[in-house]
């Protein structure tokens, strides 16, 4: 990614982590001039369904769907098919719902865009939940440590077609060297430089997670529950601008990034 444009701004990716659509649209409708993407999750989605979708793209965001699929292979292709007529440019499944499942969603999807003329959205894994531990992976029978079966699934993701991996800023060398530089890194967990943590665990600063390979990051509470949330999204932006410059190895994001795919610069 090039560090002008619509790409830094959509590099942040505020979660849209409210019940509430009339409140998520005023916070849109506030956050809009700053903020290029926006993430909504299942509970923004049951409650006010596509139309929220319709709504960001209206004023002009992107979207990134976080609806975390798991199921069977027909199923969740063809979910992945609707995410794609939504004109979403980001979207995950589960990765442990299985290589069939991600190659079919993969092969799914292009074969609708390409069918319909739509953008294709840039199909996301999620890995392992930061909510399970190494014992959780025991209880189910998976061997080794979290960080390995992580480095597994992100590999396994990528091998079926999809465009990159949901991923704890921890994780993001391992998955590099796995899985190279053209997978997409999205990475929640992010907190400006001195915020308190809060509920999440492993914290890292906007700016830090992009010199660290990320690509996009989310942010929820200390943007959406901010006195002044644009100035908060602001200040985080530009805390993704100054990583940016200070990334060490200049990366460009190429194949199947959806706004590359368009034949529109990524920044
Ligand atoms: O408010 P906060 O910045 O913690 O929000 C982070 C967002 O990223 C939330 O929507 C949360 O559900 C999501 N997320 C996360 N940790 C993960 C996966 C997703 O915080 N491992």
């Amino acid at each position: 990614m090039t560090s002008g444009g619509s790409g830094v701004k959509e590099r942040l990716i505020v979660a849209l982590d409210l019940a509430d659509p009339e409140k998520a649209r005023s916070l849109a409708t506030l956050l809009a001039p700053e903020v290029g993407m926006f993430k909504v999750g299942k509970q923004l989605f049951v409650n006010a369904g596509p139309d929220i979708v319709r709504m960001i793209h209206d004023l002009g965001g992107e979207v990134f769907l976080d609806l975390k699929f798991h199921d069977i292979p027909n199923t969740v292709a063809a979910a992945a098919v609707e995410a794609a007529r939504l004109g979403v440019k980001l979207f995950n499944v589960h990765a442990s719902g299985g290589r069939e499942m991600m190659r079919q969603t993969a092969a799914a999807v292009e074969e609708a865009c390409a069918a319909e003329s739509l953008r294709r959205p840039a199909v996301l894994g999620v890995t392992v939940l930061t909510s399970l531990d190494g014992a959780d992976l025991e209880a189910q029978g998976i061997q080794g440590d979290v960080p390995a079966h992580v480095v597994r699934l992100a590999r396994m993701t990528r091998e079926t077609g999809l465009a990159g991996v949901v991923c704890s800023a921890q994780e993001v060398r391992d998955i590099r060297r796995a899985c190279g530089d053209a997978f997409l890194l999205v990475t929640p967990g992010i907190r400006p430089a001195g915020q308190q943590a809060g509920d999440q665990k492993r914290v890292m600063t906007p700016g830090d997670a992009v010199r660290a390979g990320i690509d996009y990051i989310v942010v929820g509470r200390p943007i959406t529950g901010a006195d002044d949330p644009p100035a908060a999204a602001r200040s985080g932006m530009a805390d993704v601008r100054l990583g940016t410059h200070g990334r060490s190895h200049h990366r460009r994001i190429t194949g199947r990034h959806p706004s590359r795919q368009d034949g529109h610069p990524d920044g």
